[in-house]
């Protein structure tokens, strides 16, 4: 498939300053998210903030319907939230737990996820359980059809986790979850914007993402979906006047979208943002996306097999853009400031993030070098060659 990375790159200011393969942590954003938030804010400078927001309504309100596209989702079904780690709290601390639950967790799971397992583990009695992986590194299904029985009342897993380019079978684990009628919580954060998904095909009932990852929206942005069918199965851990109507002096009734999981005070002009990134992507098109990301993850991954002292370190079946390696008797910190002087950013993932596989595979630390759309077999060739010349 043809990609227009002339195009991307004359859209993307950035590319001219750095060479950014950290692209898991935040992208470059295009200019026409910058120029739509910069406006924003401008606007609300001039005619104040409120003003601005009514002004601007259809701008704002496209960030539902865009994330909605994106994800096979509705609109109703989307809650703007400051970013993925709070989207994902507010869907987790949702779900009714009663002593003897049991969670089923990926090994891969981030740090931020499994922290709130173990709370409501000590606070509410609930069981937390690791499915095994396979021989390929992946959440293995087989393993987790065997650990279903009625006491399941969530599977939770990270997509694609922090510290690596696995992408975990979400679909299969989804079909099981909806087999057994049990929630599925999915930590998208680093999947939305980097391969297609399908809310329908995943059989997710909560998904929750960032915006400044590979969605290249504006830092402070993230979202939450909700199948409409579990909206009352779910009561929002935190709400005020816009998750809920005061209707009477002694009742008030939550709203009856995913809208429930917001809260009233926002960004506008990120949200804008956001809202022009997502439509960016829509119109690239996942599966163009997609494809030019693997591309280049596996150039690089075949790159950097040939350098010594180098070890790949990604697992599973299907390989993402997140590309992270170790390097022999060095200092993975001193290599990221020295590839920052000459301009390349990556990023260093360490074991508390994901403390069970980091532990499994005996790693402190990977490099973590991210690729996007936008990146090129140019700026690959001299990270590498740079790298070499480093280490
Ligand atoms: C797998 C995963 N989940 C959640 C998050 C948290 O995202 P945010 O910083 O937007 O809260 C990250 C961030 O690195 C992540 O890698």
């Amino acid at each position: 498939m043809d990609f227009d990375i002339e195009r991307a790159r004359r859209d993307t200011p950035g590319v001219e300053h750095v060479i950014h393969f950290n692209n898991a942590g935040s992208s470059l954003p295009t200019r026409q998210v910058l120029d739509a938030s910069i406006e924003h804010l401008q606007l609300e400078a001039r005619i104040g903030g409120y003003e601005a927001a009514a002004a601007a309504h259809d701008k704002v309100e496209r960030v539902y319907g865009a994330a909605a596209e994106l994800i096979g989702a509705r609109p109703d079904e989307i809650a703007i939230i400051e970013n993925a780690t709070r989207a994902w709290d507010m869907a987790f601390y949702s779900v009714p737990f009663e002593p003897g639950d049991r969670i089923l967790t990926a090994v891969a799971e981030y740090g931020s996820n499994f922290i709130p397992y173990l709370q409501v583990a000590e606070n509410r009695g609930v069981i937390v359980e690791v499915v095994p992986n396979d021989e390929h590194g992946q959440l293995s299904v087989e393993a987790l059809k065997e650990m279903m029985d009625e006491r399941v009342k969530l599977i939770s897993i990270t997509h694609i986790p922090t510290n690596g380019g696995l992408v975990n079978p979400a679909e299969e684990i989804g079909k099981i979850a909806r087999e057994a009628g049990v929630l599925y919580l999915i930590d998208a954060c680093q999947s939305v914007g980097q391969l297609p998904l399908h809310v329908d095909a995943l059989n997710c009932d909560m998904l929750s993402t960032t915006g400044r990852k590979y969605i290249r929206g504006p830092r402070g942005t993230g979202f939450l979906y909700v199948r409409r069918g579990v909206l009352d199965r779910l009561e929002p851990p935190l709400i005020d006047h816009h998750a809920a109507r005061w209707v009477a002096a002694d009742r008030y009734e939550l709203r009856d979208d995913a809208k429930r999981f917001e809260n009233w005070e926002t960004n506008y002009a990120a949200k804008i943002g956001l809202a022009v990134a997502l439509d960016y992507a829509l119109d690239l098109t996942m599966d163009a996306i997609w494809a030019r990301i693997q591309d280049l993850a596996s150039e690089l991954r075949k790159r950097l097999d040939a350098v010594p002292r180098v070890t790949v370190q990604d697992l599973g079946v299907v390989r993402c853009g997140i590309v992270t390696f170790t390097i022999d008797g060095a200092d993975l910190d001193q290599v990221k400031e020295q590839l920052a002087e000459r301009k390349i950013n990556v990023s260093v993932s360490r074991a508390p993030s994901t403390r069970l596989d980091m532990e499994a595979r005996g790693l402190d630390a990977v490099v973590r070098s991210s690729v996007h759309y936008y990146n090129t077999s140019d700026e690959i060739a001299h990270f590498v060659d740079t790298l070499e010349s480093i280490i």
